[in-house]
């Protein structure tokens, strides 16, 4: 587990701004707002050109590579690989050899964080990724309504804690919650890493456990989502039950005591649905009534469900290397369902005149998508 050693923190920053890690990452990145990450190869090979710390920062810290001790205390600085191990992101798995501890530094916008290293890295010894980064996050992040200040924040199932961190600059007070000890402990050092320690408190529970009754003035997550059979074990990240809606229910259910008068949640979700709809929208319909919600459902895109079977498949054989064949129990959960569409969407959710308006033309810009629905 990281260790939160505010000074070492500090230090350490210090020399990524110093290396221009972020600067360099997104220079080399053609998908840096995108994808959270680079492909293991092209990335090795765009850094060949870099001077040599740079390059041994990249390959050490996001690529996950080891190193002779010796060999990286002279090409970045020793106190730099004295605190990195002090803080148990780095460890010595035999003497004299250094590798991270399983996490990987990205960076994104001006921000560190560091995550799970990506289960299909040749690096990677930990599939059950933890700490979770994906494409999903940063299509969040890119619709965080960033435009006009929050006094309070909720980030619920915060991961890596990058969106609380996004958010801190524009809010009073932003509460990070997550119920895996892993993603806790790294979020709390992300954001002493980005020095926020003031604007976020990161607490360990479920759901809305740790912030019973306050309410907030914005509400982001990016809950797990996906339709796992019961018979497969799943990580927690993404576990979303049978029917998907293991933690999105309750989140959804629980965003009407949690939201100020003039409050707003913004979530990301995936669900399946038939031809015409997520089946989400029976769901938020009904919310909506009973709680007195005003919600906007933005598709953003779907997968055919032979795709998404396939996209199963691949993730099944990463975890269990030498498992092949389509996922029968996956095949079998979505005939029980009636699915046949997987929809990835955002929803925005108000207090106001009960309403659900299902927006089957996102732009991927949920207040873009918003705005030209209302207008018409
Ligand atoms: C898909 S990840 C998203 C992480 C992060 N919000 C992001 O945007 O990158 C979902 C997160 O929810 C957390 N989680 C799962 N079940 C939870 C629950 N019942 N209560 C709180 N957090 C939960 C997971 O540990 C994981 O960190």
């Amino acid at each position: 587990m990281l260790v939160i050693d505010p000074s070492r923190i500090a230090r350490v920053k210090g020399f990524l701004d110093e290396l221009q890690y972020d600067v360099i990452h997104r220079a080399l990145r053609p998908h840096y707002h995108v994808l959270p990450w680079p492909d293991f190869d092209d990335f090795a090979e765009a850094i060949e050109c870099l001077p040599a710390p740079l390059r041994a920062a990249f390959d050490l810290l996001l690529l996950g590579k080891s190193f002779a001790r010796k060999r990286a205390e002279t090409l970045l600085d020793p106190l730099f690989i004295e605190d990195l191990l002090a803080l148990n992101v780095l460890e010595e798995p035999t003497p004299a050899v250094i590798r991270t501890a399983g996490v990987s530094l990205l960076s994104f916008q001006g921000r560190y964080v560091f995550v799970s290293i990506l289960p299909t890295y040749p690096t990677c010894r930990d599939t059950s990724i933890p700490v979770y980064l994906g494409p999903d996050s940063y299509t969040l992040a890119h619709n965080l309504p960033h435009g006009r200040p929050r006094d309070t924040v909720l980030d619920l199932g915060t991961g890596s804690g990058l969106q609380a961190i996004l958010l801190a600059q524009a809010s009073r007070k932003v509460v990070a919650t997550d119920l895996h000890e892993d993603a806790v402990a790294t979020a709390r050092f992300n954001v002493a890493l980005n020095g926020l320690q003031d604007t976020i408190l990161v607490t360990a529970g479920d759901l809305y456990a740790p912030v019973e009754g306050e309410r907030f003035d914005l509400i982001v997550s990016d809950a797990p989502y996906v339709p796992v059979p019961n018979s497969v074990p799943y990580p927690m990240y993404a576990a979303g039950g049978e029917d998907g809606m293991l933690v999105l229910g309750p989140l959804l259910d629980g965003v009407a005591a949690h939201l100020t008068p003039d409050g707003e949640a913004v979530l990301y979700a995936a669900g399946m649905g038939d031809q015409q709809r997520p089946f989400l929208t029976a769901r938020l319909r009904a919310l909506a009534e009973r709680d007195n919600l005003t919600i906007d459902l933005v598709e953003l895109f779907r997968i055919a469900i032979d795709n998404d079977l396939l996209n199963h498949t691949a993730s099944l054989a990463l975890a269990q290397p030498g498992e092949t064949g389509t996922s029968p129990e996956w095949g079998a959960l979505f005939e029980r369902q009636g699915a046949r569409v997987i929809y990835k969407v955002l929803i925005r959710i108000r207090h106001g005149a009960p309403l659900l308006r299902y927006i089957a033309t996102g732009t991927g810009h949920l207040r873009a998508t918003i705005e030209a629905a209302d207008a018409e």
